[in-house]
């Protein structure tokens, strides 16, 4: 007999197979049980009939625990009733595992309870859709990347220099020196790209942030593209096939999770159309002032409230143009006749969900580069091969890094960002 996997249940309809899954749920009367089933691979209902199998499997069915772990033997059939469309008419039940108690019960749980439990509440249905987005996320960031003749470059964890600033690193000490985890690695991949053309990277980053915001982790998962002989108008091309392509791929992949998330899926659709909208920082302020917001001034940074009225004056993603030079990091290239903003550019999500990518042309001469590392406070001797990419056939070269789980949290369209990396290390955080 076969040992299949519920998600390949339409492939067996009419056979006798074994699947090794948890029951998830169960209901039971004198005459049948219905068990949920769950394999990680999908969700489906296994039915046992009391006068179709032997008493003593419809006495087991009955007595199973949330979470038991069995083998179960039955018929695949068609289920036009569920949104699966499969379930399994059980004969046999062999337990593999017990479980008692099982914490996470189908009652309300609060947030903090769950968190705590995230080692099981992985194992939930939302949970599991969530997952599922995230995964088809990063498939599809790798083929896209792959597809369009970037390589991936690796760049180090542990590192001495602080591209996004020094207030938020994660100090360690490496052996007699002192280092940081990495916040980004966009100076690697700058390196990266004079050797490679056009390279990406794919890995955890750190922000020692004290905020408790729906947005931020400290640990998250950067995708960080960086091209060489390209100018900023050409990247934000980049960037904005990249997030359609992501989401046509959520919407053509995850149709099942998305349901389970009750996310909207025309809206999602409307994400697909390009170009997207472009505003400078100048018509953001001033488009912020006009509607209201006495609280922000040119030069200020915008904060959540007005991430979310700028972006609900579009229908798809939205891109800031050219911040003020003051809040940006030190590299980024100088506009062309001002010199109080830099050439780069934010995309912000619809719907509320802020940031989701951050990039800018990077400055190419030596001289200005070196006096920005001055001005900024950072260590001259740390970033001095930085330096030597501007001695050595620099090169105009833009990148971008987007956060995947601010893009998951998007695309699913959940409350907050904890739920859509499989263990969350928030400011107060670090278990389980
Ligand atoms: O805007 P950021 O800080 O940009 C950089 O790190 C650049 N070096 C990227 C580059 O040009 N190569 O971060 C980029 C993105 C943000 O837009 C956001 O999506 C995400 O990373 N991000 C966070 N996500 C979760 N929690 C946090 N604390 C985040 N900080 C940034
Ligand atoms: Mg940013």
């Amino acid at each position: 007999m076969e040992q299949i996997q519920i998600i390949d249940s339409k492939n067996h309809v009419g056979e006798t197979v074994k699947i090794g899954a948890w029951v998830a749920n169960k209901r039971s009367s004198g005459k049948i049980a219905f068990l949920q089933l769950r394999d990680g691979t999908a969700y489906f209902q296994g039915i046992v009939v009391k006068s179709e199998v032997e008493e003593e499997v419809f006495q087991l069915a009955k007595g199973l625990n949330q979470e038991t772990a069995v083998l179960i033997t039955g018929e695949v059939r068609e289920d036009t009733r569920s949104k699966f469309g499969y379930e399994i008419g059980i004969t046999g039940i062999e337990v593999v595992g017990e479980s008692h108690d099982y914490p996470i019960t189908p009652k309300e749980h609060g947030t903090d309870f769950l968190m705590d439990h995230r080692h099981l509440w992985l194992r939930s249905s939302k949970q599991h859709a969530v997952m599922q987005v995230r995964n088809e996320i990063i498939r599809a960031t790798y083929e896209f990347f792959n597809t369009n003749g970037f390589v991936k470059i690796d760049p180090p964890i542990l590192t001495g220099s602080a591209p996004e600033g020094t207030t938020e690193l994660f100090h360690t000490n490496y052996f007699d020196e002192e280092a940081y985890l990495s916040q980004s690695g966009q100076l690697y991949m700058e390196a990266a790209a004079m050797a490679f053309g056009k390279v990406f990277s794919f890995g955890p980053t750190f922000r020692a942030e004290k905020s408790k915001t729906r947005r931020h982790l400290i640990e998250f998962w950067m995708i960080e593209p960086e091209m060489a002989f390209m100018h900023q108008e050409d990247s934000l091309e980049v960037q904005e096939k990249y997030v359609a392509f992501l989401v046509q791929n959520v919407l053509d992949n995850c149709d099942y999770a998305l349901d389970v998330l009750g996310r909207d899926k025309e809206l999602l659709k409307k994400y697909t159309n390009l170009p997207f909208p472009r505003i400078t920082y100048d018509d953001a302020v001033e488009l912020l002032k006009k509607n209201g917001f006495e609280d922000i001034e040119w030069g200020d940074d915008f904060g959540s409230p007005h991430e979310t009225f700028i972006a609900n004056s579009f229908e798809q993603p939205v891109f800031i143009l050219n911040y003020p030079k003051a809040i940006k990091p030190f590299y980024m290239k100088p506009h062309p006749t001002r010199e109080d903003v830099v050439i780069c550019a934010d995309m912000i999500a619809p719907e509320g969900y802020g940031e989701i990518i951050g990039g800018s042309e990077r400055a190419t001469d030596y001289e200005f580069v070196l006096e920005q590392i001055r001005q900024h406070g950072l260590d001259e001797k740390e970033y001095s091969w930085y330096l030597d990419l501007r001695k050595y056939g620099s090169v105009p070269h833009s990148g971008f890094g987007l956060g995947l789980e601010r893009t998951v949290t998007w695309l699913t369209g959940i409350e907050h960002v904890r739920e859509s990396i499989p263990f969350p290390r928030l400011l107060n955080r670090l278990y389980p």
